[in-house]
């Protein structure tokens, strides 16, 4: 059974909803991953206040028993604390005339005034939606905590094969960190605590400062995320079909997430002002096939080929402005300022880790594809037996 997820929910609604289905039974989720990965995804210097409002936690409601996976699909719900602050206004089933005046006489409950930078108007055109609310509570972000706890059950998987994945933020607005090659999995290991998720602490404290001037200006600031994934052997996904190409996969997922507008696997931007000979990874041969560059970011024709994987994703400035922008209401269209709601300076951080939980999505089911398996053992015996037939070992 292919690995697939699927998430449901709003916002401000009860919770949002996840159903993972194709993990193998036997596997033994990490519990404080799980809980840790929420976490962080709430983390980051710039966030809303909302961010405390919510403590996310991942109830199971399918899919496991004793700490194991039993096979079946695995779906699981993290709570909108918030949603008890919104009574009718979110209910799913028709309120009455009294409750809807109600709504109506709250601010921001209902929206009229689209943003610019956001889902915001094409959505209501789309769907033909009353209310830009309609819009946004799916449209949100906060959909991203369904994808980070499954991203926490694909980790559990790769490590099963000695695979991790991790992530973060080497661009905030003009603050970048140096690039280097050399970054290793026990670095992020051991990085400890970041306000912003940079590995380079010096850069991490520029970037609080470049956050804390946009918060002064009422304004709003993107950056880039990196995610690094360490331990793939050569051979995840296929240059056979597009569609299985781990890259176009890969860059599928990242531009899946909210407000990431570009992706660079590898070198990818800086390799194409190059000649080939300055670009490509030359080979050796050392107890199994070894590359002394990695420009390539470990992807070669759709494929893993041993190297770390290394993907940047470029995330715009949030559209949500304290300072709001201008707009056109939906009813009148008259000139207008856009919504004004609790939102974030960056999500820089947290785009980080939702990042990284979407590519060990694509890695995990890139594996389990290549191992396949419907009990964790027989995944690990297929992994080791390959791992036998090619001339690679890990690093
Ligand atoms: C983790 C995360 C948090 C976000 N928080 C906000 C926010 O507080 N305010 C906002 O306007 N946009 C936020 N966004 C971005 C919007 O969800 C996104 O820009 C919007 O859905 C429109 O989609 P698009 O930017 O992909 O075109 C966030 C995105 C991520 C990944």
């Amino acid at each position: 059974m292919a690995l697939s997820f699927v998430t449901s929910g709003q916002s401000h609604g009860p919770g949002i909803v996840a159903i993972l289905s194709g993990l193998p039974a036997g596997l033994r989720p990490d519990r404080e991953r799980l809980q840790r990965d929420l976490a962080r995804r709430q983390a980051g210097y710039g966030r809303s206040p909302r961010q405390a409002i919510e403590t996310d936690e991942a109830t199971i409601l399918g899919g496991m028993r004793h700490g194991r996976t039993l096979g079946g699909p695995l779906s699981l719900i993290v709570k909108n604390r918030d949603h008890e602050n919104w009574g009718a206004a979110q209910s799913a089933w028709p309120v009455t005339e009294e409750e809807l005046a109600e709504v109506h006489a709250r601010r921001t409950r209902v929206v009229t005034v689209p943003r610019p930078g956001h889902a915001d108007l094409s959505g209501v055109m789309k769907y033909e939606l009353p209310d830009v609310r309609d819009v946004l509570e799916r449209a949100s972000a906060r959909e991203t905590s369904a994808r980070v706890a499954v991203g926490a059950f694909c980790k559990d998987l790769l490590d099963t094969v000695g695979i991790s994945v991790h992530g973060h933020v080497v661009r905030v607005g003009s603050v970048e960190t140096p690039r280097r090659d050399d970054i290793t999995a026990r670095e992020f290991r051991e990085m400890g605590e970041r306000q912003v998720g940079c590995l380079d602490a010096d850069t991490d404290a520029k970037m609080v400062e470049e956050i804390e001037a946009a918060k002064k200006a009422q304004d709003t600031l993107g950056g880039i995320v990196e995610v690094r994934a360490f331990g793939c052997p050569p051979g995840l996904g296929s240059y056979a079909s597009e569609d299985w190409r781990l890259d176009a996969r890969i860059a599928g997922a990242a531009v899946g997430i909210q407000a990431m507008k570009a992706v660079e696997i590898g070198d990818g931007w800086d390799n194409a002002r190059l000649r080939g000979s300055a670009v490509h990874d030359e080979l050796r041969y050392a107890d199994g096939y070894k590359r002394d560059t990695n420009r390539a970011g470990g992807l070669e024709g759709g494929m893993t080929n041993g190297e770390p994987v290394i993907v940047r994703i470029a995330m715009k400035p949030l559209p949500t402005l304290m300072k709001p922008l201008k707009t056109a209401t939906l009813d009148t269209h008259e000139p207008a300022e856009a919504l004004v709601e609790r939102s974030d300076t960056t999500a820089i951080y947290a785009a980080a880790v939702v990042a990284e939980a979407v590519i060990a999505f694509e890695l995990a089911r890139a594996a389990h594809e290549k191992f396949g398996g419907d009990a964790i053992g027989d995944f690990i015996a297929a992994h080791a037996h390959y791992l036998d037939r090619i001339p690679w070992s890990p690093a």
